[in-house]
């Protein structure tokens, strides 16, 4: 979930577009990564070990060879490319930026990038991929099915990789934050010994931290963990969590509403600029953490899941 943009960031990367240079992200001022590496491949590792085999076929067909059939392996990507002026038009697809202290998400009012295009936001971009998606011709076999996708205007490969993301980045909680810090990006705290912003905690920070303290630094024995949590539980947690309400194949804006709530009451809650968080915040905001990377593996699993295996006809495809 990197970077999610403060208007400082996006005001940085526009003039160093004008000027024609290309740089590293993490020398931008303001800015900073993301669901970081962990929290993306973490999202994605869930997601790919829940997917049916129908549907990781179809994955696996739009994937580049280099991948080697790992989806996780290129969830990353829209991060790499974001500030490429080709792609900059992407950069506001990986966050909402919603009035400050409402607590509240609303598709109309929040969706739109800082041209006022509507739709151009992480909501708006779940919908959007999702639905290139529905239009993908499967077929029996991988190589008719890219040269499907030559046949229309979608690039399928990058929809996949796009969604894969996105979805992650919407459970982030400050994904779905303040206008005017940017999702915690301005928010300057004290995280035990360094300084660092608030939104860089969310990403990187607590993922980091529980991995070293609890799960021996491998991120996929923290997968593992997170894993068994998840179907341990009585209730059938993952189906709950993978349903729309209306049938839709991808439900955003339950994800964004969910998120920005989270965001106000464990993300922002005493964390002005200033604090110094350390235990306290650490252990109460972990399961926050740990349960929103399970449900964006969970819910992108069951859009790919509804994309590529199940009935179409069953489901309504309401931003068509
Ligand atoms: C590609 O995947 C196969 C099996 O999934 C594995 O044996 C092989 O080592 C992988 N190659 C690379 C370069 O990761
Ligand atoms: C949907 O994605 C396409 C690229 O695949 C892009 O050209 C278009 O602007 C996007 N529309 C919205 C509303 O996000
Ligand atoms: C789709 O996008 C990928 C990644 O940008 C690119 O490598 C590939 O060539 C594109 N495919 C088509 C058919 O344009
Ligand atoms: C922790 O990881 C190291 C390698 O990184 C391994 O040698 C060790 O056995 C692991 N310990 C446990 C308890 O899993
Ligand atoms: C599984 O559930 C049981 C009973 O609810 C609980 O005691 C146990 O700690 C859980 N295990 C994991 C890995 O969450
Ligand atoms: C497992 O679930 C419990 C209860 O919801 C939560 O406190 C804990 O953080 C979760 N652990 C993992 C690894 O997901």
């Amino acid at each position: 979930m990197v970077g999610h943009g403060g208007h400082v960031g996006r005001t940085s990367v526009i003039s160093v577009l004008v000027l024609g240079l290309v740089l590293c992200v993490a020398t931008l001022p303001g800015r900073a990564g993301a669901w970081g590496f962990d929290g993306h491949h973490a999202t994605c590792l869930i997601a790919e070990s829940l997917l049916q085999p129908a549907t990781l076929k179809a994955v696996r067909s739009l994937l580049p060879e280099y991948a080697n059939g790992s989806l996780a392996s290129l969830c990353l990507w829209p991060d790499e490319i974001k500030r490429m002026p080709n792609y900059h038009w992407t950069y506001p697809l990986h966050y909402i930026d919603t009035p400050d202290l409402l607590c509240s998400y609303d598709y109309e009012r929040d969706c739109y990038d800082e041209h006022g295009n509507k739709g151009l936001c992480a909501s708006g971009a779940i919908n959007n991929f999702t639905s290139q998606l529905t239009k993908l011709q499967l077929q029996g076999h991988s190589r008719p099915l890219l040269r499907k996708a030559h046949e229309t205007e979608h690039n399928f490969t990058e929809a996949l990789l796009f969604l894969s993301h996105i979805v992650g980045d919407i459970h982030q909680p400050l994904h779905v934050g303040f206008t005017s810090d940017g999702g915690g990006n301005t928010v300057l705290v004290e995280w035990y010994t360094h300084k660092t912003r608030l939104h860089h905690i969310w990403d990187d920070e607590i993922i980091e931290r529980a991995k070293d303290l609890y799960y021996n630094k491998s991120l996929s024995t923290m997968v593992d963990a997170i894993m068994l949590n998840i179907t341990n539980n009585s209730v059938d947690q993952g189906q709950l969590w993978s349903e729309c309400s209306n049938g839709e194949i991808a439900c955003p804006d339950t994800y964004a509403t969910e998120g920005v709530n989270l965001a106000c009451q464990y993300a922002y809650r005493n964390a002005a600029a200033g604090s110094i968080l350390a235990d306290e915040y650490f252990l109460s905001r972990l399961p926050i953490v740990e349960s929103r990377l399970a449900q964006g593996g969970v819910r992108l699993a069951a859009i790919l899941n509804r994309l590529f295996s199940a009935k179409r006809s069953s489901h309504r495809l309401t931003f068509l």
